[in-house]
Formats: C-alpha cells, sequence, structure tokens
C-alpha cells in the first residue's frame, strides 16, 4: 500500500426528509445566498418551491443562477462568479447533478478571483480563497457531492478538463434519494455507469497488497449490480434509489482510493468525447470503458481475472487466466446491454470524422493512465473500437 492521508471536511447529512434539514445548514453562512441550479428539473419536481421556502424562512437575500448546462460551461461559471462579486454573496448553494455542483466549485473560487475563471480549471492560475458552498444532490453519478474534484467545458475551444482544490469540498451536502426519483431512465443508466466506471478505475492499479481496497471495490460493485437492474425496472423505488445514491458518493469520495493510484485513462478518453460531441459522460463511458479493458488486459490478466470471478462471478474452472478475464469484460457488456446503457459511439451518432480532434485533445498532455500508459496509437485503437 502506498503511504496516504485522507481528510474530507464534506458534511454529508443522508436519508429520507433530509432536505428539511437546508435552512439549519445554510443559517451559519450568513444571508446572502447563491442558489445554482440546472435547466429546470427542479422546477418541475418540486424541490426548487421547496428550497426557496425554507430559505426565505430564515430571512435569506436570494440570488439566483438558472440554466447550468449538463457538461457546464466556463461561460456560466463566470457569469456565476461576478454576480457573487457585485452582490457581495455569502454562501453558494448547489441543487442539482454532478454539472450543478461542478460549476458551482468553480463559481466559488472564481469569485475571489481577478480573471476569467477558466485560468484556474487549466491551472495557469492557482485559487488563493473561495466563496463557501453547499449541496443538495438531485442525481446519483459524480460523487462531486463529497469531493473536490469539477469538470468544466470550453465550449469554444471543445477543451473539457477536471481540476480540484482543497478550497472545493462542500461545506455540506444533503442527500436525500426522494430528490433524485424524478431521474428519467436515460440519466439514470448513466448515472451507474458513471458509478461504476470510478469503482472501475480505483480498483485497475498494480499497488501491492491492498487488498481491503480491493474487497470494498468489489462488494461495492456486486452491490450495484444487483441494485440497478431493481431500479431501471422501478424508477420510484426509494430502496434502490437509496442504495444507488449511497454508492455514488462512496464510489468518488476517496475512501476506497486510499493508499492505492488507479488508472483514470478512460475518464480522459471519455472527456475528448464529450468536449467534441457534447454527449452525456456517463452514456461515453458505458461505450469506452470495456473498450479499454480488452486494450490492456494484457498488462495485467490476473486482475482481470480477479475482476471476472469476484465481480461477475466467472466460473475459472477449465479455462485459461486470459479466458476467465475475457469472460469478465463481455459479463461487463452483457451487464450494460441489459440495463439499456449505449454501446457504441453510433448510438450518438458519432463517426469516425473527427477522432483525429478527440486523440489530439486526450493526449493534450502527453501519455497518460497508470493501469497501463496510452500513447496515441492506444487511445486512437480504443476510439476505433468503440465506433
Ligand atoms: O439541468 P436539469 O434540468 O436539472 O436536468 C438534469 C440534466 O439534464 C437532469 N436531472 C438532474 N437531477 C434530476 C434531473 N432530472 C430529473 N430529476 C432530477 N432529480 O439530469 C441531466 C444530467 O445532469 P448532470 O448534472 O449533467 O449529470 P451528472 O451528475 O452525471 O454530471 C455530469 C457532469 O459531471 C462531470 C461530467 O464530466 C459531467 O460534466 N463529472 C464530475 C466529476 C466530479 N466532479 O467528481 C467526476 C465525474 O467522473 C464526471 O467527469
Ligand atoms: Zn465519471
Amino acid at each position: 500500500m502506498n503511504t496516504f492521508v485522507y481528510h474530507n471536511p464534506t458534511r454529508l447529512v443522508f436519508g429520507k426528509g433530509t432536505l428539511e434539514r437546508l435552512s439549519d445548514l445554510v443559517k451559519p453562512y450568513g444571508s446572502k445566498i447563491l442558489v445554482v441550479y440546472g435547466g429546470g428539473s427542479i422546477k418541475r419536481n418540486g424541490i426548487y418551491d421547496n428550497v426557496m421556502q425554507q430559505l426565505r424562512s430564515i430571512g435569506a437575500e436570494i440570488h439566483e443562477l438558472g440554466g447550468v448546462e449538463p457538461n457546464p460551461r466556463h461561460t456560466t461559471v463566470n457569469k456565476g462568479a461576478d454576480l457573487c462579486k457585485k452582490e457581495g454573496i455569502e454562501f453558494i448553494l448547489a441543487v442539482g447533478g454532478g454539472s450543478v455542483i461542478d460549476c458551482v466549485k468553480a463559481i466559488s473560487v472564481g469569485a475571489k478571483y481577478d480573471g476569467d475563471a477558466w485560468d484556474i480549471v487549466t491551472r495557469k492560475a492557482e485559487p488563493k480563497a473561495a466563496v463557501p458552498f453547499g449541496t443538495v444532490l438531485t442525481l446519483a453519478a459524480t460523487g462531486s457531492e463529497m469531493n473536490s474534484g469539477s469538470v468544466i467545458t470550453n465550449w469554444d475551444t471543445q477543451e473539457k478538463y477536471g481540476w480540484g482544490s482543497n478550497l472545493t469540498y462542500p461545506q455540506f451536502s444533503i442527500l436525500d434519494p426522494e430528490s433524485t426519483s424524478s431521474v428519467p431512465k436515460d440519466h439514470t443508466i448513466y448515472g451507474i455507469a458513471d458509478i461504476m466506471s470510478h469503482l472501475f478505475e480505483h480498483y485497475f492499479n498494480h499497488t501491492a497488497n491492498a487488498p481491503i481496497q480491493s474487497a470494498f471495490v468489489e462488494s461495492l460493485l456486486r452491490i450495484v449490480i444487483d441494485a440497478a437492474p431493481k431500479l431501471i425496472a422501478d424508477l420510484h423505488s426509494y430502496q434502490q434509489r437509496e442504495t444507488i445514491l449511497y454508492s455514488g458518493t462512496m464510489a468518488l469520495n476517496g475512501m476506497l482510493s486510499m493508499g492505492t493510484v488507479g488508472d483514470w485513462a478512460s475518464h480522459n478518453i471519455e472527456h475528448a468525447v464529450s468536449a467534441v460531441y457534447d454527449i452525456p459522460h456517463g452514456g461515453g463511458l458505458a461505450i469506452l470503458f470495456p473498450n479499454w479493458m480488452g486494450h490492456v488486459l494484457d498488462a495485467g490478466v490476473p486482475r482481470f481475472k480477479q475482476f471476472a470471478v469476484n465481480v461477475f462471478g466467472v466460473d475459472p474452472a477449465g479455462k485459461s487466466d486470459r479466458e476467465t478475464a475475457l469472460e469478465g469484460i463481455q459479463a461487463l457488456r452483457a451487464f450494460w446491454n441489459s440495463i439499456g446503457a449505449p454501446s457504441r459511439l453510433a448510438d450518438y451518432g458519432i463517426g469516425d470524422d473527427k477522432l483525429d480532434i478527440m486523440v489530439d485533445k486526450a493526449m493534450i498532455n502527453g501519455p497518460f493512465g497508470n493501469f497501463m500508459k496510452l500513447d496515441r496509437e492506444d487511445v486512437r485503437a480504443i476510439y476505433v473500437s468503440s465506433l
């Protein structure tokens, strides 16, 4: 195991009815509050009215920024940062999925930065201060509610990058499973694919003696694989929403990757696709991840065999390790197909015409990936096998 320090300051408030605690949680942070949300789902499912009523009950001066895009744009971040500066905002409340939360993370540091927040995303400038923020999560997927990461897109240059800072942990996050019950089927599937992908990114590592981390990830994957079809069959199942919501947070709050070094190549490859085509992140991962697995298999056949046996229950009897490993990858494809996840870039109308542009974008910082270092030809091959 590698040495590690784990510190996560986010107060996690989880469970039925916890949305009602919002006003108490916000109160200590001041009265000038910016509420940030997406394209309107919170107005249709009643969460907006509930949030506003609670903020009014504590006498808050409420400002709003709606319309945050899925794959949030740096222009929206700058709009939010300007609003914070102009109005002297003391606290920002993100109400939505990963896109809204990621946008708020960038607004929070952009509000204390004299310039374009894109400088912070591209790491040209280091954030020195932030407006504190909290979240009301409405979609299980990214884990952004309990980590410091944020992913922002510059649509002018078609670039999409992840960044983060110790300043960008939410002060609190409210996770009420009922807030996720209106997520439509497609975004529920994308969320599940994203959660599983975060677990894969942790799992495919070469760290010696990390049996605890492996067992945590394997058990979480088995739980998601059990719950996902039940949820897809009954999108209003409180029990399955609860399981998937908690899985999503645990999959990327740092707890499962303590002492190990994950891979993260597939995320980089996907971000380059959604930078050019604006597709949902989880949909892209469902297409790309099995092809990454097939491409890097020989960099760690024993690990893929362990995955096949411990996660998908593949019987290794009478098979070579490689055959067992391949069956595991096949089982993942079959599982994602069974819940209705996309499997080819063609499912989003993507052909090979911008392949080189995507490769260039993925390669912007040179070869990447920790389980196996990928160069241009590797990345190209993974895209080609995903067409
Ligand atoms: O915009 P609204 O109208 O709210 O609709 C959203 C959006 O269209 C809708 N939605 C959310 N909650 C809903 C709902 N619809 C009905 N009922 C609800 N309760 O769902 C759509 C997708 O929302 P979005 O926030 O874009 O999805 P997600 O949470 O998957 O976030 C995706 C973004 O997060 C980044 C991705 O790259 C992408 O930009 N990621 C962030 C990470 C992080 N910060 O740690 C890690 C991830 O790997 C990922 O890269
Ligand atoms: Zn992801």
